[in-house]
């Protein structure tokens, strides 16, 4: 069971605020980030390479070979252990999905189906990135996700925030869709006389605004977990004595060197960041490399994943 930390005028009152800012920062040609502004046109030259890159590895028949590794979805599961985890939520399990960007690859929704539907889990937690676009049109997305939503059977919920190809117009959709977002906002799980909290923020890597900072001051909870689309807030949220953070963004590379190095990795917060598990003072993190793929459809030496994560006491 699960309830909103804010009551519903107030969530709705908040949407408002926060969706009018937001298209805002959609419909301008620089985003805000923490460190202050970026502009848009390095994207631009970015998609101008992966075209160049994209011909390369056509004429030199790498390309289906990436094809092929980016359809293929791998179940990681790992089991982390907290000393303040409440009892009631000792063996609670999370399947964790990131960067689905479910429109990448022709009929993906079904190879992620396929995955979930062989798995058990108590809360689903969706860290962002569902169409392939920084831009656009987002509606020819909503089908495969609500189709996949019935599939994703988490008694507890399934949750989800937004990443930076992600538009705020989606949250107009969330029956559609079937995800519940958390849009700098928190939500308790209750279970068995004990409870704790999911705080999810907005996309802190292109639509960064304080109250993403702001949504992280929770207190009065024995355990938090924080989901956030990027690593980027990780250093904050350990701060505020978050113990688990959940992120993506990275894909882990996407396309890695042979010894798993990343080309590029889209995050600036430290190499330890790119992909998998990583602690900051008491908080444990873990960024996932993805389920989809974005740019090209392909991935070298970078599997593409789906997180089953054990809480234990
Ligand atoms: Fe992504």
């Amino acid at each position: 069971m699960y309830q909103f930390l804010d009551s519903e005028p107030v969530r709705k009152e908040k949407r408002l605020i926060w969706a009018v800012n937001r298209s805002v920062m959609e419909n301008i040609g620089f985003v805000p980030i923490k460190r202050g502004k970026k502009s848009k046109s390095h994207w631009n030259l970015f998609v101008f390479l992966l075209k160049i890159f994209t011909i390369l590895l056509k004429i030199t028949g790498y390309y289906q070979k990436g094809y092929g590794n980016a359809k293929t979805i791998n179940v990681n599961e790992l089991t982390l252990k907290f000393p303040n985890l409440p009892t009631a939520f000792n063996g609670f399990k999370i399947l964790h999905l990131s960067d689905l960007h479910i429109d990448s690859i022709p009929g993906f929704a079904a190879l992620i189906i396929e995955k979930v539907t062989s798995l058990t889990f108590d809360v689903c937690l969706l860290t962002g990135d569902y169409r392939r676009d920084i831009n656009g049109s987002f509606s020819h997305i909503l089908r495969p996700l609500h189709i996949l939503s019935k599939y994703i059977q988490a008694p507890e919920g399934t949750f989800a925030v937004l990443g930076n190809h992600d538009t705020y117009l989606m949250a107009r959709y969330e029956q559609e869709s079937g995800m519940k977002l958390l849009v700098n906002e928190s939500v308790e799980i209750l279970k068995d006389g004990d409870k704790i909290l999911i705080t999810g923020t907005d996309d802190p890597f292109s639509f960064y605004t304080d109250d993403a900072l702001l949504c992280l001051e929770t207190k009065g909870y024995d355990f938090k977990i924080a989901m956030v689309h990027t690593p980027e807030l990780a250093k904050v949220a350990s701060r505020r004595k978050y113990d688990l953070y959940l992120c993506g963004h990275t894909h882990g590379g996407q396309i890695c060197l042979k010894e798993g190095s990343p080309l590029l990795s889209h995050q600036f917060e430290g190499k330890q960041f790119n992909h998998g598990k990583w602690n900051i003072g008491s908080m444990t993190g873990y960024t996932s490399r993805g389920v989809g793929v974005s740019g090209m459809p392909v991935r070298f030496n970078c599997e593409a994943e789906i997180t089953l994560i054990t809480l234990e006491k």
